[in-house]
């Protein structure tokens, strides 16, 4: 790799309003190397690659690329100079095919002008199956699911061929065998020397292929480390500025009376004699390899998708479950996996997303108590550290993370007693997602339940009273967990069948 500098950023500074994103950043990319990007939610990561990127124009600064200063002012600039980039919102087009996607705005044409659909659908059934994906390439993406979703932007940012690839938390939606085969991709690519910038919050990845780090804090460069010469708790505490206590904080077991059972869910093709209970004072979690029926599961019983038979009981009485509506009035709260569709509405402020799941708490005599809105939005904006210049800031200017504690306010304001969390910590930084482990405990000491999907086991184990292990749509196997005692290889043992 030697020191061959192929992209500097320098001195890059940008304001948006009531916040400084970025204070004269300084940033030297080696020539071949993966380059990680860490920070906590809203750090200004995205906001450096949308500069790179040409989305956002800086204050101030300069941009140099294989020893020349060039000046990227859009995105096109930013492909003719070599770079491409995966998003960490999407930035597909639900109606149109994956081959559409991969290929917009350079579909190519036969020698008689009409657009080579069969060339481009061979092509992008090629990238596809490189990728180790093996969606057929006239699917319209808006039928597919969120890591395949991502699968495609990463099929789309290879397409280009560029010499730089930027990769903002591009696993962060991914299955585990998705994730090695991304991996696997990486290494490729820094075989032929292409070089990858790659953002994300999880410290395993980090260690397993990047080669540098480098850590912003606030919007200003704290370090840049060896990968190989650095740990764990380094970049942590380079990141949060302080040293973090325990991982997973401790509970005691507050498990009583039953508030939710479920008996002999059927979902043809999707969910197969599913049966279990929750109890107040209790974190249940599913593990299983994605595909299992885990976010089936849950969003039968929150009435998102109908059921073939089987009954729900809510606090021993027998309820019908037809719409989400029915769920919330019977107190069933689900956090869902894909939070950009369905968690959040983005041209609303922090405050009224917030507010929205309990309004009923802020309204009196039909009239909304502004001021208490505002408490309640600033107690959880404390309590999340959502970083925004306001609680009347639009939710689409947050950072990726921050909108997702958004979400999750959201639903701890709710007055749920059940608490469906589907991947409650995913994009979300170190110290948040700690924060996130002590209100799930907090939950349950109020005497709410929770559900829990993680894909990330040590999570799972370290929070959940109790674990289902599902598998091809059945619930193979339930651990006991009180003393925490469950180890990954029984759970991955369970999921695997
Ligand atoms: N278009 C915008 N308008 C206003 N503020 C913005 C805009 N884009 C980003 N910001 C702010 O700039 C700061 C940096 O955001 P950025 O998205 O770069 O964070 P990040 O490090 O990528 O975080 P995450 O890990 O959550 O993705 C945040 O405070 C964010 O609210
Ligand atoms: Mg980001």
């Amino acid at each position: 790799m030697g020191n061959d500098i192929i992209l500097e950023m320098k001195n890059i500074c940008k304001s948006f309003p009531g916040v400084v994103a970025l204070n004269n950043v300084s940033l030297s990319i080696k020539r071949g190397e993966v380059h990680a990007l860490c920070g906590e939610n809203g750090a200004g990561k995205s906001t450096l690659m949308k500069i790179l990127y040409g989305i956002y124009r800086a204050d101030s600064g300069e941009i140099w690329i294989n020893g020349e200063k060039r000046n990227i002012t859009s995105p096109v600039k930013a492909q003719e100079n070599g770079l491409s980039i995966i998003f960490q919102e999407f930035n597909l087009v639900d109606t149109l095919s994956v081959a559409e996607n991969i290929f917009l705005g350079r579909l190519k044409t036969t020698k008689s002008g009409k657009i080579d659909w069969k060339s481009i659908e061979k092509d992008a059934a090629e990238l596809m199956l490189h990728i180790g994906c093996d969606i057929d390439p006239k699917t319209p993406v808006g039928s597919l699911s969120v890591s395949q979703k991502q699968m495609v932007e990463i099929a789309k940012a290879l397409s280009y061929n560029a010499e730089i690839i930027v990769m903002d938390e591009p696993s962060a939606t991914l299955t585990d065998r998705e994730m090695e085969n991304l991996y696997r991709i990486i290494q490729e690519l820094k075989e032929k020397k292409i070089t990858i910038i790659y953002i994300s919050h999880k410290m395993d990845e980090i260690f397993k292929i990047t080669d540098r780090v480098t850590v912003l804090r606030d919007g200003v460069v704290i370090c840049t480390l060896d990968t190989c010469k650095t740990c764990r708790e380094e970049i942590v505490s380079n990141m949060v500025g302080r040293c973090l206590g325990q991982e997973y904080p401790k509970r005691e077991n507050y498990s009583g009376e039953k508030v939710l059972e479920v008996k002999n869910i059927n979902r043809k093709g999707v969910l197969n004699d599913v049966s279990f209970c929750l109890h107040r004072g209790e974190v249940l979690g599913i593990a299983g390899l994605v595909g299992a029926g885990r976010t089936e599961l849950v969003r039968a019983i929150f009435g998102a998708d109908r059921i073939s038979s089987g009954k729900v009981f809510v606090n021993g009485k027998e309820v019908r479950i037809k719409s989400p509506i029915d769920a919330i009035r019977n107190g069933i709260a689900l956090l869902t996996e894909d939070r950009k569709q369905q968690g959040l509405i983005l041209n609303n402020t922090v405050k009224e997303n917030i507010s929205i799941t309990n309004l009923k708490d802020i309204v009196k005599f039909g009239l909304l108590m502004n001021s208490k809105e505002n408490n309640i939005a600033k107690e959880y904006v404390d309590r999340l550290s959502v970083k925004t210049s306001s609680i009347n800031q639009k939710c689409i200017n947050l950072s990726g993370g921050n909108q997702q504690k958004v979400v999750l306010a959201k639903w701890l304001y709710s007055n749920a007693d059940i608490l469906i969390l589907d991947e409650p910590t995913r994009g979300i930084d170190v110290g948040a997602k700690q924060e996130i482990y002590h209100i799930i405990n907090e939950l349950v000491k109020m005497g709410k339940a929770v559900i829990m999907i993680s894909s990330e086991i040590p999570e799972v184990l370290a929070l959940s009273d109790r674990i289902l292990v599902m598998h091809k749509g059945r619930i193979t196997r339930e651990f006991k967990n009180e003393s925490r005692n469950v180890t990954p290889e029984q759970v991955m043992n369970c999921a695997i069948g």
